[in-house]
């Protein structure tokens, strides 16, 4: 059996590893049209990091997993073809800022349709608006070879920073189709590890709802407990302790109830826009009204969190030097996509303050390069004024404690453990005085800090 994923990107790279470590008999060729990113995958510098990652490639790549940019000849060859390319948010024209941009499957999808011969099965690994198998099926069927085809849908639920233990052990593969012995062939694929009870088959609407719909519950709970802790901080209560007496309900449970700075990532934001965008299409206003809460709440906390550094901090942060810890959406993983600490950032900055920032996991050209489309209008141009801005008061630095050297505070915006582990009677003695720390992501010891000096201001924690 031989197996293409169209897309090598945080999906692509991980799922199509672990198949082809787990199922060596199989032959798995993953293509990108991105040059750079093949090299990278091709090489000891992984383009995604991920604890685990590099292990499971090293161990297939060169075996049964190869990745290169010959598309046509990859799909050619396959007798299973995953799409598993980039779907974001659409900026431009109809549905602009809530729909998915669904260019690049179609591109995809014309593409199989015009290499193909024989029979392929044709599954969508990409996140996608329900229905969206109907167009995909219809542009296959326009094939001039005579191909014929079966089309899947088995969304990826991974997280990325635990992407493969997610891969190892998931909670469950779901896989949507109406032909019987396409759904075998994929669910043979898993069964290779996956223990079958785990393996859930639906009708293919069914599989396509279920992605978006278990990505906006998810960040509803984020919301909601973040919700929860702008008003901890006005009336005393604790938002880790109110966390923990609703998290032992059972109803409840303990997951996805940790107050911070904000969700980001590639995903949730745009999955619930495009989820209100849908309920939008099909005139169910009210019901795209409660979901599109769920990312008002998101902003409103990034933006809470900004202005709570500005106020305390004596109402100005003009050129004072602010040690931004972590850059990435969360701790172990390299991807920053709508990073709260982004728009944190971002704020600081409209306000002058000057940033040095640390992650252990990001560049600097990719922390510039978010700031500046942050700071960018709608149609992508940045002035003038903001580029020099960036320019002049952003400093990416190697470690935490340069980050720190002579700051006015520290915001800690992503949860990476070093930074639990830190000398911070060091660090107070190399700050200005007060020296403020504004905990994101609620991983600090306060009363260690505070005892040191410092004043801390935590997610849901009243001062
Ligand atoms: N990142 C996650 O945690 C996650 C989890 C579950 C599902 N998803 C979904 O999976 C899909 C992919 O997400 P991602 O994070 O891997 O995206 P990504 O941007 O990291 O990767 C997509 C890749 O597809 C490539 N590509 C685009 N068009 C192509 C074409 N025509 N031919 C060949 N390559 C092409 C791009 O160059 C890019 O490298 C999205 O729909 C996303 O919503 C993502």
């Amino acid at each position: 059996m031989k197996i293409c994923c169209i897309g090598a990107g945080y999906v692509g790279g991980p799922t199509m590893a672990m198949i082809a470590k787990q199922c060596p008999e199989i032959s798995v060729h993953v293509v990108d049209l991105n040059q750079s990113r093949i090299d990278a995958w091709n090489s000891d510098e992984l383009p995604v990091y991920e604890p685990g990652l590099y292990e499971v490639v090293r161990e297939a790549r060169g075996r049964n997993l190869t990745f290169s940019t010959n598309v046509d000849q990859a799909i050619a060859e396959a007798d299973m073809i995953f799409i598993a390319v980039n779907t974001p948010t659409k900026h431009f024209g109809m549905g602009a800022g809530r729909a998915a941009n669904l260019e690049f499957i179609e591109k995809c999808a014309r593409q199989i349709a015009k290499v193909s011969e024989g029979h392929k099965i044709v599954v969508e690994k990409s996140t996608l608006p329900v229905r969206t198998a109907e167009a995909v099926k219809r542009i296959l069927s326009s094939s001039s070879n005579g191909a014929t085809f079966d089309v899947l849908s088995n969304p990826e639920f991974l997280a990325e920073g635990t992407a493969i233990e997610d891969l190892l052990d998931p909670d469950r593969v779901l896989i949507g189709g109406e032909s019987q012995a396409a759904v075998k062939a994929l669910a043979d694929v898993y069964g290779q590890w996956v223990a079958r009870e785990k393996i859930l088959t639906t009708n293919l609407w069914s599989s396509e709802l279920s992605k978006l719909t278990a990505n906006a519950f998810l960040a509803q709970r984020v919301s909601s407990i973040n919700a929860i802790s702008a008003l901890c901080e006005e009336t005393e209560a604790d938002i880790d302790e109110v966390s923990r007496a609703i998290g032992t309900d059972s109803r409840i449970g303990p997951k996805f109830l940790k107050a911070s700075v904000g969700f980001g990532g590639s995903c949730f934001q745009k999955d619930i826009l495009n989820l209100v965008y849908l309920c939008e299409h099909f005139g169910l206003r009210e019901v795209a009204d409660y979901w599109e809460q769920v990312v008002i709440m998101n902003d409103y906390q990034k933006r809470r969190f900004a202005e709570r550094i500005c106020r305390t901090m004596f109402n100005t942060v003009s050129d004072k030097k602010i040690a931004i810890w972590g850059f990435a959406f969360k701790k172990d993983t390299n991807d920053t996509r709508e990073s709260a600490a982004i728009y944190v950032c971002r704020d600081l900055l409209r306000e002058r303050a000057r940033l040095v920032i640390y992650d252990p996991k990001v560049s600097k050209e990719t922390i510039v390069s978010e700031l500046l489309t942050a700071l960018s209008d709608l149609s992508g141009t940045i002035s003038e004024t903001d580029r020099e801005l960036v320019q002049s008061n952003v400093t990416v630095v190697n470690d935490a404690y340069d980050a720190a050297n002579n700051a006015h505070a520290i915001a800690v915006l992503t949860e990476w453990d070093e930074f639990r582990e830190l000398d911070y009677e060091r660090i107070y003695d190399t700050m200005q005085k007060p020296a403020f720390v504004y905990d994101g992501r609620n991983i600090l010891d306060r009363q260690k800090l505070t005892k040191i000096g410092f004043e801390i201001f935590a997610i849901g924690k009243s001062n």
